[in-house]
C-alpha cells in the first residue's frame, strides 16, 4: 500500500517526529525560519495530512491548493486562530489541537510575567547593567505586593484556572469573567467592569475569535486601577497595541508584560518598546521542554488519527463526525 504524503511545517521535537517517521515517511520543513505562503502551497499540494504550528496559516485557499484528498489538520497548539476551522468543518476535515499538556507550563509564563512587572525585574537587571548600581536605597525600584492583592483572571479555562491556583499560593484574591465557566481555587465570577475596576493585576486567557478581537481596547484600559498591571499571554489580537501604548505612556495604568504580540515577531519600531514599564518576550508561553515535547507527540497523534480515519484525541471541531 502506498504511503499517505504528509507536511510537516516546522522541525517539531523529535518526540512527535519519532512516532510518525516510525508510521510514513513525511516531508518536513527543517530551515529555522517557516515557510513562506509561497512555499507552504507548494509543499503542501496533493497531501493527505499536515502538522501545522502557528506561524502557518492554514485558510480555505490553501486547503483547495492542497486538495479534496486532504484528510486531516493538525496543529502543535492550543490556540487554532491561524487556521480557519469553519472552512475545515464545510470540507469535513478533523483539525487537531494540543490542549492540556501545555496549561501548566503556560500559567507558569503569565505568573512568571506578573511577578516580573510586579517587582519590575528587567528594568532593575538593565539598571545593573548600565553600572546604575551605586548603593541600596529605601526607595530604589519599588513593586508591587502579590499578597492581598486582587487578580482578575480573563477567560477562566484550563489555563486561566491554573492561573487562580497559583494566585491561591500568593495569597491573591482572585476574580474571574468567563461565560459558563464555574468557580474553582477560591475565584470569584464577576462581570467584566467589576473585574476591571478591583483587580491589581489582569490576566487575559481567552482565545482568539471575532468576540474577543481587540478585546483590551481604550475602553477596557480606561476602567483598570491606575496601579494595575495587565499580563498577556493568549494571543496578540486580543490587545489593542495602540491603546495599550497610550495607557502606559500616560500611567494610565502602570505595567503591561506581554508573550504574545500583533504581529509576531514585534517590529522594532514598535513604540512599546520604547517603555520602562511594558515587558514583551517572544510568545514563549509553552516553551518548556518537556512540554513541547508533549505538544508535539499529541499533534503527531492527531496526525495519524486522522489519516486513519480515527476520530482524533483532541478535535476542534468535531462535528466533522456528525
Ligand atoms: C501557543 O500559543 C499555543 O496556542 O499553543
Amino acid at each position: 500500500m502506498s504511503q499517505p504524503k504528509i507536511f510537516i511545517s516546522r522541525l517539531i521535537p523529535s518526540l512527535g517526529l519519532t512516532l510518525l517517521n516510525e508510521h510514513f515517511q513525511p516531508d518536513t520543513w527543517s530551515n529555522e525560519m517557516p515557510p513562506t505562503r509561497e512555499k507552504l502551497f507548494e509543499k503542501t499540494k496533493g497531501i493527505e495530512g499536515l502538522l501545522c504550528t502557528l506561524t502557518e496559516k492554514v485558510d480555505a485557499d490553501l486547503m483547495d491548493s492542497i486538495g479534496p484528498q486532504l484528510k486531516v489538520i493538525s496543529s502543535m497548539s492550543v490556540g487554532v486562530d491561524h487556521i480557519d476551522v469553519s472552512a475545515a468543518t464545510q470540507r469535513g476535515i478533523p483539525v487537531g489541537n494540543t490542549p492540556g499538556v501545555l496549561t501548566d507550563a503556560t500559567a507558569d509564563q503569565a505568573f512568571a510575567l506578573l511577578l516580573a512587572a510586579a517587582r519590575r525585574i528587567p528594568e532593575a537587571e538593565r539598571f545593573v547593567r548600565a553600572g546604575k548600581w551605586v548603593t541600596w536605597s529605601p526607595s530604589l525600584l519599588l513593586g508591587a505586593d502579590l499578597a492581598g492583592a486582587t487578580l482578575g483572571i480573563v477567560g477562566f479555562g484550563r489555563i486561566g484556572q491554573a492561573v487562580a491556583k497559583r494566585a491561591q499560593g500568593f495569597d491573591m484574591r482572585v476574580l474571574y469573567h468567563s461565560p459558563n465557566a464555574k468557580p474553582a481555587y477560591g475565584a470569584t465570577s464577576v462581570d467584566l467592569d467589576t473585574l476591571l475596576k478591583e483587580s491589581d493585576f489582569v490576566s487575559i486567557h481567552v482565545p482568539l475569535t471575532e468576540r474577543t478581537k481587540q478585546l483590551v481596547n481604550a475602553d477596557f484600559l480606561s476602567k483598570m486601577k491606575p496601579n494595575a498591571i495587565l499580563v498577556n499571554t493568549a494571543r496578540g489580537g486580543v490587545l489593542d497595541q495602540s491603546a495599550l501604548y497610550e495607557a502606559l505612556r500616560s500611567n494610565r495604568i502602570q505595567a503591561a508584560a506581554l508573550d504574545v504580540t500583533d504581529p509576531e515577531p514585534l517590529p522594532m519600531e514598535s513604540p512599546l518598546l520604547s517603555l520602562e514599564n511594558c515587558i514583551i518576550v517572544p510568545h514563549l508561553g509553552s516553551a518548556s521542554k518537556k512540554t513541547r515535547d508533549m505538544m508535539s507527540l499529541l499533534a503527531a497523534k492527531n496526525l495519524v488519527a486522522g489519516l486513519r480515519g480515527e476520530r482524533l484525541p483532541h478535535c476542534v471541531n468535531p462535528q466533522v463526525y456528525g
